[in-house]
């Protein structure tokens, strides 16, 4: 099942119509991720590279789940304990998911997208042209609000930077794993992509990345 039909279903069952304009305030459960298999992690190390050509094929909602699992998702009974470290245990990252169909924000802890947007905003989520056309994008938000309060501005920044660092290398290394290509990306347009994201103010876009099956061309 591709992820329109896997996110459309869900949404039917949980509110009617995808495109009904009364979803957004709905989550939608991913199927579990799959923790098990996979490359051996030496062959993925040698294998990485970026990719920013892809097809037109969408992932199907069971890698994608995987995906954001690799991501950032939950390891231990702690909600807080994730794939991914972060600074201070802040986990003040959050990954926005661009679909054709909308823009999802991923709660680790429940393992649910919840809709932000309606319609199809990625080629608002960077400056090549690829990124319109890419199955996923993901786009890497620093939520202020939860960045230790006696760090000043320049540790923040470090800090957010390393830690979106680590998400997007765990991306790069499941997509090698899985047969997906992926690019990490700086070159957007952060306070634009923010209005189409809806963000508050105290959240603010850092990096983002594209993510689809590799074309040859
Ligand atoms: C912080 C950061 C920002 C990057 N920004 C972009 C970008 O905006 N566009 C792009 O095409 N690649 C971007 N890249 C990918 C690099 O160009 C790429 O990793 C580098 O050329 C090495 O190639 P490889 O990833 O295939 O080993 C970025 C990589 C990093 C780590």
């Amino acid at each position: 099942m591709n992820i329109s039909h896997a996110l459309c279903s869900s949404l039917a069952v949980l509110s009617g119509s995808l495109l009904s304009g009364t979803a957004l305030s709905d989550d939608i459960m991913l199927p579990a991720p799959d923790k098990k298999g996979g490359k051996p992690l030496m062959q993925v190390l040698n294998e990485r590279h970026s990719t920013r050509s892809f097809t037109d094929k969408p992932i199907p909602v069971e890698v994608l789940s995987s995906l954001l699992w690799a991501a950032q998702g939950v390891t231990r009974d702690d909600p807080d304990y994730r794939t991914a470290p972060s600074s201070r245990n802040s986990n003040e990252i959050e990954i926005y998911v661009v679909l054709p169909e909308g823009a999802y924000l991923y709660k680790p802890e429940t393992h649910k997208l919840h809709q932000v947007v309606q319609g199809d905003i990625r080629a608002a989520t960077g400056t090549q042209d690829f990124v319109g056309t890419a199955p996923l994008n993901l786009v890497y938000v620093v939520d202020q609000s939860k960045q230790p309060g006696d760090f000043d501005a320049k540790r923040k920044q470090v800090t957010a930077a390393a830690d979106v660092g680590f998400i997007g290398e765990n991306v790069y290394l499941f997509c090698t794993s899985a047969g997906l290509g992926t690019v990490f990306r700086a070159m957007l347009d952060a306070e634009y992509l923010q209005r189409r994201l809806r963000l508050p103010v105290f959240k603010k876009v850092l990096y983002a990345q594209s993510v689809g099956y590799p074309s040859n061309s």
